[in-house]
């Protein structure tokens, strides 16, 4: 079993995603669980202020360390061992082999937002990652996009065994190969041969010759 805990300024933009197609059907088959924690809850003051501007000056605004400790401690104490991934730019790039290495267990997902956050957040993080070499305005994308890369990898999830002999067959890092269905010909554009031919043995030779590689 897989635990996300996504603690995000914006649960009801995280939310509909994980209620949808295969991250509902991996909770609904006891594989997968998700929490959301709004980390508004843990603001400061009246106005529940979760940031502030950058000591020694700079543009924006940076999440502050006190509502941030405050959610990542009130997820621990569900499970003290949940580990902590954090959505940055300057993070390790995300990759297939880090989704299907990822070991089971309790994972929460802290999602900056606005232009930052005190630096001394990383001292309760284990995990930076980054989705690339671009810059997004929060962590929400990015904690969707590694919860969604993981959890499709969980055996029952996809389902079918189709899925599974794609995943058998290119060892995980391949990407599928080119697939049809009907009709045979549309607009001129005409199904490979070899797909129709019932030969098994060939079948899986062009599908070989024709997975794309990450
Ligand atoms: N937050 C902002 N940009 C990001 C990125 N590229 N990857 C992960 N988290 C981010």
């Amino acid at each position: 079993m897989i635990r996300f805990t996504v603690i995000t300024l914006f649960p009801e933009a995280v939310e509909p995603y994980l209620r949808t197609s295969m991250m509902w059907k991996a909770v609904d088959k006891g594989l997968a669980d998700f929490e959301l924690v709004n980390l508004r809850d843990f603001g400061l003051g009246p106005h529940k202020s979760v940031d502030d501007t950058p000591y020694g000056g700079g543009d924006g605004m940076l999440l502050r360390c006190e509502p941030v400790f405050a959610a990542v401690e009130f997820a621990k104490t569900k499970d003290p061992l949940a580990k902590v991934i954090l959505p940055t730019p300057v993070g390790k790039i995300w990759n297939q082999g880090m989704a299907k290495s990822l070991p089971e267990g309790h994972y929460i997902i802290l999602c900056p937002h606005y232009e930052g956050y005190d630096e001394r957040i990383m001292s309760i993080v284990d995990y930076p990652i980054s989705l690339g070499k671009y810059v997004l305005t929060g962590g929400e994308l990015p904690a969707l996009v590694i919860i969604d890369s993981v959890v499709r990898l969980i055996p029952g999830v996809l389902g079918g065994e189709k899925s599974a002999e794609i995943e058998s067959f290119s060892e995980g890092d391949n990407l599928e190969y080119p697939q049809y269905t009907r009709p045979e010909n549309f607009r001129g554009m005409k199904v490979p041969e070899v797909l129709l031919s019932g030969n098994h043995g060939e079948i899986a030779k062009w599908r070989k010759e024709h997975s794309g590689k990450i």
